[in-house]
């Protein structure tokens, strides 16, 4: 999991390459580096962030890189770009090289020399083997042995060109005038150009600053289609908020109702089944929760959720579903996984992703886009409520079609959910009630989060939010399972936020804040009666909705929560450590 970038034209390849890795940024920070043709082939990497690097050294044509460690601990050895033994070919690799040891050992058989403990180390030495003064014949022989995933971008110091490789690792190519882009991301040169070709699995791509030649791994040419992103530059930039995780908190409101626009306008998916599984991982994987209970309760059909990780291990039962796999980047390896294995039986299947052109868009039957624009911040927020929107729309529809609501439940469900857009922007009027929350619990260690229902996986969120961008330690647990255990460890002045909807929860969770309360617990709750205050320490209101959409006020509250404690405690919101936006490792 890394990104990676290439530049050819007439531009400073220096200043592209940094600005296209700033933009990256959030794909991985543990080293960072550049490799440019300036008569020879330079190099410049290093531990660490992209702003360590020093160059003194241009060009207008070069590959940059941000890591991810998978191989080889976070130093300056194991930075990329690598090179061959010659010192004129310079490679870029996200991915991993399954097969790398064998290969090595083999190449160093052969007389090469290694420099790190990197799989992708391998690909420079590769295309050394091979080139007799052609880099495209070269890189060709060289991808053909490699097993794993990768996305690739290579240089050799005697040509103009560049050669790049995808196969379950994203690659985008920007096309401008006279120049051309590459990178794992399309914000990465979306100042330059919004005129974009995504590559697929298998294909390989030439490229010199007037042509872009693609071929399948075989070396057939492949006619590919430019595609005109309208995001703009602006989209993927901070906009004036502080950090990139605020911008899209801030953003929900827009990005709900596009994604429901979107929805609304294209063609009915007509699918068949008695039974769903989704598959998701992380805050996806929170979002898929909340749908199962929102699809059972509209379609009275059993909907199974799995970590992505963990599909692989459920024994193939005699059983027919619709697998639905949610991932915002379209990019995370264990939802991937689940959908090649959901694909080899021959399940249908559905995909919900924010990234068009993503890799699951290749393993599924259908594909549902959420329109959340590019989300930078490593914690998903906007990404998170347009898999809400999507998953209650498929609900609503399917019970529509299936004739189980009425027309008049339907337009009031619909209607309901087309207000969400605005119940979150009630939500933001929360806010200064929300930062003195956040005092409360920024001098704390450890805090629990709990819910039924529908706000259970929403408690879960809440706590990985938190966990994830302020490192307190935070749980999510079912109201009703914390005498089962866990309320042993409530101490004196503990926060425990409790979601209490006005619903059929309403009474229990009622119950069990008095129970955490008797303990000394510092109960915050979320809820839109404000007779909640008489029962806890702390309430914060949110907006009056039809319960069964209270997931989305209850979901941006939190959010704004652990930013506020985030920051308080002065963390690296957007690119909290050890996390990177999209995992592309198993
Ligand atoms: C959440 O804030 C995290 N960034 C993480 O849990 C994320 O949701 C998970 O890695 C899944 O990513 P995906 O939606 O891109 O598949």
């Amino acid at each position: 999991m890394c990104g990676i970038v290439g530049y050819i034209g007439f531009r400073s390849a220096r200043e592209v390459l940094l600005n296209s890795l700033k933009k990256l940024e959030y794909r991985g920070y543990d080293s960072a580096g550049v490799a440019i043709i300036s008569e020879e082939l330079k190099i410049e990497k290093k531990k660490g962030y992209i702003d360590n690097l020093k160059i003194d050294f241009d060009g207008s044509v070069g590959i940059g890189h941000t890591r991810w460690a998978t191989h080889g601990i976070p130093d300056d050895r194991n930075a990329h770009p690598f090179t061959d033994c010659s010192g004129k070919i310079a490679i870029v690799h996200n991915g991993i090289i399954e097969n790398y040891m064998e290969l090595k050992e083999k190449l160093i058989e052969e007389g090469h020399q290694f420099k790190s403990d990197t799989d992708s180390e391998v690909i420079a030495h590769l295309i050394e083997k091979y080139y007799q003064g052609n880099l495209k014949d070269a890189f060709f022989k060289a991808i053909s042995h490699l097993r794993g995933s990768f996305a690739i971008v290579a240089i050799h110091a005697d040509e103009r060109k560049i050669m790049a490789a995808k196969k379950d690792s994203p690659l985008v190519v920007g096309i401008g005038d006279h120049e051309k882009f590459l990178a794992s991301d399309i914000p990465a040169f979306l100042s330059y150009t919004n005129r974009v070709m995504i590559l697929k699995d298998g294909e390989v791509c030439e490229v010199t600053e007037d042509m872009v030649n693609v071929y399948d791994f075989s070396g057939k040419k492949i006619e590919k289609k430019i595609e005109k992103i309208n995001w703009s530059a602006e989209d993927a930039e901070k906009g004036g908020y502080e950090h990139f995780m605020l911008k899209e908190i801030y953003e929900q409101p827009r990005a709900i109702d596009d994604t429901l626009h979107s929805l609304i306008s294209r063609n009915e998916i007509g699918m068949d089944f008695e039974k769903i599984v989704i598959v998701a991982c992380g805050t996806s994987y929170h979002a898929g929760l909340t749908g199962k209970y929102v699809l059972e309760n509209l379609l009275h059909i059993p909907v199974e959720v799995y970590y992505g990780s963990e599909y692989r291990y459920r024994a193939e039962v005699n059983d027919s579903y619709l697998a639905i796999f949610i991932t915002q980047s379209g990019e995370t390896a264990d939802t991937l996984a689940a959908a090649k294995r959901a694909k080899e039986i021959g399940f249908p299947s559905l995909g919900i992703t924010n990234v068009v052109g993503s890799s699951i868009t290749n393993y599924v039957d259908h594909v549902l886009y959420t329109y959340a624009g590019p989300e930078i911040g490593v914690a998903a927020t906007k990404t998170f409520t347009t898999q809400l929107t999507t998953l209650y729309y498929f609900a609503i529809n399917s019970a529509m079609n299936r004739g189980l609501i009425s027309k008049t439940k339907y337009r009031e469900l619909m209607n309901t959910l087309r207000e969400m857009a605005h119940a979150v922007e009630e939500v933001f009027e929360e806010e200064e009630k929300i930062i003195e929350a956040s005092k409360i619990i920024a001098e704390k260690e450890h805090m629990f989060y709990i819910g039924r229902g529908l706000n259970y996986p929403i408690a879960l969120e809440g706590a990985l939010k938190m966990k994830e961008i302020s490192y307190i330690h935070a749980e999510g647990y079912p109201a009703g399972e914390l005498k089962h255990g866990p309320i042993a460890l409530i101490s004196n002045g503990m926060p425990v936020i409790a979601l209490v909807p006005e619903d059929s929860t309403y009474e229990k969770m009622l119950s069990n804040v008095k129970e955490v309360s008797a303990r000394n617990a510092y109960v915050i709750a979320l809820s839109p009666n404000e007779d909640v205050e008489k029962y806890v320490d702390f309430l914060i209101r949110v907006p009056k909705t039809d319960p069964l959409f209270s997931p989305f006020v209850n979901a941006v509250a939190l959010q704004l929560l652990s930013y506020h404690t985030a920051k308080l405690l002065g963390r690296e919101i957007d690119k909290p450590k050890n996390l990177a936006k999209s995992v592309t490792v198993e």
